[in-house]
């Protein structure tokens, strides 16, 4: 897959940041997007050179996101893989419920996928093939507590990249979908709870290059994380919620 073309959102921090230096590492030319110019600028600054390029824009902005791609595709190339990655997360307790607070994370999260897609599928229908590739989360195996708004995200991506395989597999579009546990990043820094099995972000990266390459539609990591959270999707009500309050104290 050397030379190929990687588009990562959420590219200037934490998991796609390392991302897209283990991929421009490993022979990919990689555009990164995300709201913030600087930091962009500096993952271009850090891959070898000519092999990042930043593009800002803004996920939840459909017109953007489209100019984006617009702008990789005809300096760059057809984008062979797209990484759905931009998200944002904030603890969350219904005693303060905020439809604006939940909305804006499925803006995010949830929309700015959809907005990507929308942007590559085009040119991927047309050239029958590339690779879309959702970051959702072991947070969207069942709803955790702390995070309704995220695991709902997190929940319909997963669903979403599920559907949409069917008919990718058909136009020759491979899907996969990332759910990482938890990985030390500027968006886990200001969680004050426990994070059980957490990751280095550079070992996150180097598993999600090694899932992309291989083709897996599920990318999911740390192994001891995701079986127990799989487990726990397995058990019926009765059993889940009393052993997740008392594996979280909620
Ligand atoms: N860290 C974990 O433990 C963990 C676990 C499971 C899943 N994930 C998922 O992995 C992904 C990356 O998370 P991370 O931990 O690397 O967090 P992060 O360091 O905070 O990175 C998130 C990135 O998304 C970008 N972003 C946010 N809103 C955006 C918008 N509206 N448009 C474009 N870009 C936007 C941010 O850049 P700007 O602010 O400059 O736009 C930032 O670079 C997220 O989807 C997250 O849910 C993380």
């Amino acid at each position: 897959m050397s030379g190929r073309i990687a588009w990562i959102t959420g590219g200037g921090s934490g998991i796609g940041r390392a991302l897209a230096l283990e991929l421009a590492n490993h022979g990919w030319r990689v555009a990164v997007t995300g709201r913030t110019r600087e930091t962009l600028d500096e993952v271009a600054a850090a891959a070898p050179e000519g092999t990042v390029r930043a593009v800002p824009a803004d996920v939840t902005d459909l017109a953007a996101t489209r100019e984006a791609v617009r702008k990789i595709e005809s300096e760059l190339g057809p984008i062979d893989l797209a990484v759905l990655n931009a998200g944002v997360f904030k603890p969350f307790e219904a005693e303060n419920f905020d439809a604006e607070a939940v909305n804006a994370t499925m803006a995010v999260n949830y929309t700015g996928a959809v907005h990507g897609i929308d942007a590559v599928l085009p040119g991927m229908r047309e050239r029958r093939s590339g690779h879309i590739a959702l970051v959702s989360s072991v947070a969207g195996y069942r709803g955790l507590p702390l995070g309704a708004p995220y695991s709902a995200s997190k929940a319909a991506l997963i669903a979403l990249g599920e559907s949409l395989k069917f008919d990718f597999d058909r136009l020759g579009i491979r899907t996969s979908v990332i759910n990482p546990g938890f990985v030390k990043t500027p968006l886990t820094a200001k969680n004050k709870f426990p994070m059980p099995f957490l990751m280095e972000v550079d070992d996150a990266a180097r598993a999600m290059r090694k899932g992309l390459e291989k083709g897996r539609f599920e990318i999911a990591f740390p192994r001891p994380l995701v079986y127990g959270l799989k487990f726990m999707r397995l058990l019926p009500y009765a059993l889940y919620f009393p052993l997740m309050r008392k594996a979280t104290g909620r």
